[in-house]
């Protein structure tokens, strides 16, 4: 069907690409002999989840979730009607193109696909195609949606965006065939785990500031109790002799006092790692920052001391 490699088709805030190389360093030495479950239980866009399915083939299978039920929608449809997906967002595409020097015409194509988006009253394919429009032609590809789950955002500038990646959707559709796709709570993953498993987890980052929150991408805030949660999530994998990575901001590059996730995960190896944000409002914002990658495996450097 197609040889191309499969790539993230939306563009989502905290996209993991930047952060591969340290990603694959603390990944577990015997992932490409075994026949590992890799399971993505914050999957979002999927960068991380793509590159695993490309660069190793044998894994036993993999499972993603997220709780954005119109996104995982879009991964389903993705997998089972990609060539409808396809002929829809094509549509899409030549109708929008063909606004490009009428702004205000343009600007009411955006705001009326919106509407019908938050309608959800369209079958799978063509809400899933919307989906995607919006998030190709909307404001720094955000998603953010109000109280009443309705998506807010405005349109973005963009002059002829790239709406239907025909050849991308089509691999995608073929890298899915391997993967279960669930759609509710972290936690209920763990059901999909078994003796050979690798976690990822890539949660709504605990925000740096109060203006840079980029962590209301659902209906439901994912606060400090929520990364809580997760800590205590993390322990109970552990205990179940599960392996898991875990990224996060590192609130402490911002304020050297705030040891909140030092604290939590005092446990488990936490490194910092460099890694550069694409979706911030102020391009000013935009610059290097860490990020925390926090694992239970023991680092080679442990390893040595304990030897
Ligand atoms: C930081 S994003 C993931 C970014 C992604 N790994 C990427 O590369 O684009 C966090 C995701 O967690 C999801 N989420 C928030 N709360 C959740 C929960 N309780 N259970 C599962 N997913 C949740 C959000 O919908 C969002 O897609």
């Amino acid at each position: 069907m197609t040889d191309r490699i499969a790539k993230p088709f939306l563009k989502w805030a905290g996209g993991k690409t930047q952060l591969i190389n340290d990603i694959e360093k603390a990944l577990p030495k015997d992932i490409s002999n075994n026949k590992f479950t890799y399971i993505e239980p914050f999957v979002g866009s999927g960068a991380v989840l793509f590159w695993m399915l490309n660069n190793f083939p044998n894994l036993k299978k993999a499972v993603i979730n997220d709780i954005n039920e119109d996104l995982i929608n879009t991964y389903k449809t993705i997998a089972s009607k990609p060539k409808e997906l396809i002929s829809i967002l094509q549509q899409l595409q030549s109708e929008f193109h063909s606004l490009e020097n009428k702004s205000e015409e343009k600007k009411e194509y955006y705001y009326q696909k919106r509407e019908l988006y938050n309608t959800r009253k369209g079958e799978q394919s063509g809400q899933s195609a919307l989906f995607i429009f919006l998030n190709r032609t909307c404001f720094n590809g955000l998603y953010r949606v109000n109280r009443k789950n309705e998506y807010n955002v405005p349109m973005g500038s963009y002059k002829r965006p790239t709406i239907c990646d025909k050849g991308n959707i089509l691999s995608v559709s073929q890298a899915l065939q391997k993967v279960e796709i669930l759609c509710g709570d972290y936690e209920e993953t763990l059901n999909y785990a078994d003796s050979n498993t690798l976690f990822y987890f890539d949660p709504p980052y605990k925000p740096l500031s109060k203006t840079s929150s980029f962590n209301s991408y659902a209906k439901d805030e994912f606060n400090d109790t929520e990364q809580i949660r997760l800590r205590d999530f993390c322990h109970k994998l552990d205990t179940l002799g599960h392996t898991w990575i875990l990224s996060n901001s590192d609130v402490k590059g911002k304020d050297e006092n705030d040891n909140f996730f030092d604290n939590l995960y005092s446990d488990f190896n936490i490194q910092r790692v460099d890694a550069r944000r694409s979706i911030n409002a102020n391009p000013e914002k935009r610059g290097a920052l860490k990020e925390l990658l926090i694992t239970n495996q023991v680092t080679s450097q442990e390893y040595v001391r304990a030897i």
